[in-house]
Order: C-alpha cells, then structure tokens, then sequence
C-alpha cells in the first residue's frame, strides 16, 4: 500500500518528524533506530501525535491519521531499510564519528537509485562522505525545528554531489509541501545557523553590556523585524523601504550601515563568558522557567500552524 519507500535512519525528535511529513505526502515510511524498544516507542508516539493533530484540525495532507499511521512502518535491520528506497532521510544523534560510521555501514548498501540526505544542523556532507563510493548520491537536507510547522530545508551538496541528486531531493521537498533552498556549495553553518549566528552575537552583545534586556532585545525581532521577516526575507524588506528599491536603499543608507557595522564588537564565546551567561540565562527562566518549557513548546507550535496557515494567504 502507498507510494515510495522513503527510510529514516533514527527515530528521534526530527526522525519522527520526517516519519510524519513523508506519511502526509503519501510516501511508504520506513523508520530505522539501533534498538527495537526505540522504533516501538517512536511507532506509538507517532500514531498518538498523528491523532492529536487531526482533532486539533492541524494534520498535514489529504489522508486521515489513521491512513497517515498505515503508511508508517519499523525496522531494525539496515539492509531491510535501504532496499527499494527512493530516499533516505539520515536523523542520528549530531556525533561526528557516529555518522561517518553510519555512513560507511550505508555505503555499501545504498542502491544506485537512492538518495542519502541527512538531517544534520553543523556537518558539511564532505566531512563524512569524502571517502564513500556512492558519495555522489549524498547530501544535507537540514530541517528547522519542528519541521511539521516551519518549511524551509536547506539542501546542501557535498562538492562530488550530483546536481541531480540535489535537484530529486528539492522536488521531494515541494512534494511535502517544504519550502526548499538549495545552497550551490557547501559552507560551515549552512545558510541558516550563519545568519542566526549574527543575529545572536550581537543580542548577546547588547545584552551583556547592559544596554537592553532579555525581554527587550527578544521583542526587538518577534514585534519587530521578525513581523516582516515572517513574511519576506531581509533584502526584500529593504527593497521595499526606499522609494527606488534596494538600489535606492544601500546607496542611502549603505554608509550607516558600514559605521554601524564597525561598532559590533569580537565575536562572543558564549559558552566561556559565566557572568554573561548566568545573567541572560536568569533574565530568560523569568520570562519563561524551565518547568515551563514544553508548555511552551507547544504554544509556539499551535501558533506556527496558524502563522503558516496565514503565510498561505500572502502572496
Ligand atoms: P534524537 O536524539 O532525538 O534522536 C536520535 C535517534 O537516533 C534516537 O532515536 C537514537 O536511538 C537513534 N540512534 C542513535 N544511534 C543510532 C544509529 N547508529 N543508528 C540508528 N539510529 C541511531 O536527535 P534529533 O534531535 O532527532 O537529531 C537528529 C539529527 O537531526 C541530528 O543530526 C541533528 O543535528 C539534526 N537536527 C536536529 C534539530 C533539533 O532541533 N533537534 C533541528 C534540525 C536538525
């Protein structure tokens, strides 16, 4: 029953979430973890997620639940995993060494048909792929957190990756209903992390140096920028803030910009700078206490369906 076999090496946190957003598009999903009890455990909490997002009217795709939770299988054998697959969906814990062991384990099982993409957050595919036979068939398709409710996947291909592969992968993605970007190169942080990255050196900054709160510099984007950022990227925004577009906007302001820019100070080491640290962490538990973290969790993520919902609406 279904279409392709799509299989997920790991059934954690983003492996389930894999598991879910293939199912919804109609894909066979097959899920893969090192200990059986892991793949049973992973199997119940998806037929139980799969059920509370169809009551909240929040489940992806056309099928019911209970069709989605069909489509979804285990399996603790890799070799049971690989076969007949269209794609892989790599979702091990962010260990270096335990991916590229992984990855040398696949290698020799991969059909030459198969794409093998990993969910990694920090490795450049090179890191573990260099020396495999089949390195032309892998590639990073890295997921924001929690991948049901935000779209964007950054594909990232090793450079011995074909361009077909990345673009197989990109068209899974749209069939998913993700919103893929493809980067030409690989480069460490990907797109993503390296602009989040920026964006948190300098709160950090400001925080540290006792210029604005926690809360403050937290509304900074979620009243502010990231109001238009839900909506259009950072060059758009300023494409659309000077009367003749972006041209118009860097020769205006391209100056400030540079003077501003020259005040940033080093790059923060944020985990070595204690006092910083102990400081933002005490202004962040006010705002929001470890206890209540997966209430809040789950907040965000009713709000994200309905954020996407209104996204849909704009054109
Ligand atoms: P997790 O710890 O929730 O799940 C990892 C799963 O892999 C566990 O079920 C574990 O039993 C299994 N596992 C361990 N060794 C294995 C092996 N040799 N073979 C098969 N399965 C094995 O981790 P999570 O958060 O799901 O992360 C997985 C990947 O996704 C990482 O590469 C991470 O960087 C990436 N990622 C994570 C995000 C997040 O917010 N958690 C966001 C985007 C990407």
């Amino acid at each position: 029953m279904g279409g392709q076999k799509i299989g997920i090496v790991g059934s954690g946190l983003i492996g389930r979430a894999w598991a879910m957003l293939f199912a919804s598009a109609g894909y066979r999903v097959q899920l893969y973890d090192i200990l059986e009890s892991q793949v049973t455990t992973a199997l119940d909490g998806l037929r139980e997620e799969l059920q509370q997002l169809e009551a909240k009217g929040a489940l992806r795709g056309k099928l019911t639940a209970a069709a989605q939770y069909e489509l979804i299988s285990g399996c603790t054998q890799l070799k049971e995993l690989v076969q007949d697959a269209l794609h892989i969906q790599e979702c091990v814990p962010e260990q270096l060494q335990l991916k590229r062991s992984l990855y040398a384990q696949l290698d020799v099982l991969l059909e030459p048909q198969t794409v093998l993409a990993s969910s990694t957050s920090t490795f450049m595919p090179s890191l573990y792929s260099e020396s495999l036979e089949r390195r032309s068939q892998m590639l990073v398709a890295h997921p924001l957190n929690p991948p049901y409710f935000i779209p964007l996947v950054e594909l990232v291909p090793a450079p011995w990756t074909t361009e077909e592969a990345v673009e197989r992968t990109r068209q899974l993605m749209l069939a998913l209903g993700q919103r893929p970007v493809v980067l030409r190169r690989e480069i460490q942080g990907f797109a993503t992390n390296r602009i989040q990255y920026a964006i948190l050196n300098e709160v950090w900054r400001l925080v540290s140096a006792g210029i604005i709160s926690v809360a403050d510099a937290d509304r900074v984007l979620s009243d502010g920028l990231g109001m238009r950022y839900a909506l259009m990227g950072s060059l758009e925004t300023v494409h659309l803030n000077a009367p003749g577009g972006i041209a118009d906007y860097f020769q205006r302001f391209g100056g400030e910009i540079a003077a501003v820019s020259a005040t940033y100070g080093p790059t923060p080491d944020m985990g070595a700078e204690a006092e910083s640290l102990a400081e933002i962490a005490r202004q962040c538990e006010q705002l929001v206490p470890l206890e209540a973290l997966q209430a809040r969790r789950a907040a965000r993520d009713e709000f994200l369906t309905r954020l996407a919902e209104l996204k849909r609406q704009f054109p």
